[in-house]
């Protein structure tokens, strides 16, 4: 068979340079502006990939977002036929404060293969790496499973970590974990880069757990098909008229949904660049010969996993995009 086209490969190309544009933004407060200077240049290029994509994990309704809005045709329209899930600026607090661990981020999979969040804007999360996938249960006490996680390591619960988005919302599951012996890494924003970490093999967190975007938990699943580990999520809906809605739109809120069923097939690309130092991946640093960047580009069907550093020349960078990113 001849080899085909990894898509991921040209898909670095427009993560890198929404994390340019980003990083511009970066420490200046202003997490809009951040946020669409990523979205303005993810646009931009993705024109230059030969696809036939629709956009099913974007900015939002097409009468709320001029750009990367839900159901945008991107591409030249020739084959393949794709779905698109974009979160250009993952962390856009993080960003706009300077805090680590904002990326830019894109997924691409077979079209209709992708998980369309409806009207649920969060979903419980748990994540983790091979060695414990099959110990994820979203109805088990947090507690136990810890435990578990612990007994499989050879250690004690002491040792074990879970990382988790600092909100009220979590209080009862942080009781949960602190009567059971465990440890918390608490996150202000960007769940996907902690989901990264936690299905990393022998890193410093064993277990993501959480209520976060829904988005951001299929763009999760993109990657965790290509590193190996599991997701296990829930739609978590806000409301009774959110319940309601989703309900109406034929979804079963009570239906646990794995990787496969976020991102169906091995059709499945990831790209994603840093835009501030984080766990997973450098940001983007400026010094006076160049910028460099640092990326990840993934595939499910071959399973690599490739780490881009690249070296952008300011002046061309500055030539070529108007002064957006350099
Ligand atoms: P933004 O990039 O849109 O700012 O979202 C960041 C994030 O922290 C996600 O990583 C996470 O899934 C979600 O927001 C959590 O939502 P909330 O801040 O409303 O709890």
């Amino acid at each position: 068979m001849r080899p085909d086209r990894n898509l991921a490969l040209e898909l670095v190309r427009v993560t890198e340079y929404a994390a340019l544009a980003a990083a511009r933004w970066v420490g200046l407060g202003d997490k809009e502006a951040a946020d669409q200077a990523a979205v303005d240049a993810m646009r931009l290029m993705l024109d230059s990939v030969h696809m036939d994509g629709t956009v099913v994990i974007g900015e939002g309704e097409k009468d709320e977002a001029p750009m990367l809005y839900n159901g945008e045709r991107i591409g030249d329209g020739s084959p393949p036929e794709v779905d698109i899930a974009v979160d250009p600026l993952e962390g856009t607090d993080l960003a706009a404060t300077g805090a680590p661990r904002a990326l830019a981020i894109i997924a691409l999979s077979a079209r209709g293969a992708m998980f369309d969040p409806g009207p649920c804007v969060y979903m419980e999360k748990m994540a983790t790496s091979s060695r414990f996938a099959d110990l994820l249960e979203l109805d088990r006490p947090l507690g136990e499973t810890l435990r578990l996680i612990a007994s499989e390591k050879g250690t004690d619960v002491r040792d074990v970590t879970v990382a988790m988005l600092d909100r009220p919302r979590h209080a009862e599951a942080v009781e949960e974990i602190r009567e059971a012996g465990g440890r918390i890494r608490f996150i202000p924003h960007g769940d996907v880069s902690a989901a990264l970490i936690a299905v990393t093999e022998d890193s410093p967190v064993d277990l993501l757990w959480g209520i976060g975007g829904t988005p951001e938990g299929v763009i999760t699943a993109a990657a965790i098909k290509c590193i190996g580990g599991q997701l296990l999520g829930r739609l978590w809906p806000r409301s009774d008229e959110e319940r309601q809605a989703a309900t109406d739109a034929g979804y079963d809120v009570s239906e646990i949904l794995d990787v496969n069923r976020l991102v169906a097939g091995e059709d499945v690309f990831f790209a994603a660049t840093g835009v501030t130092d984080g766990d997973v991946l450098q940001g983007v640093h400026y010094q006076p010969e160049g910028v460099t960047t640092e990326s990840f580009v993934m595939r499910t069907r071959s399973g690599t996993v490739r780490r881009v550093h690249a070296q952008h020349n300011r002046v061309k960078l500055r030539e070529i995009t108007a002064s957006r990113a350099g």
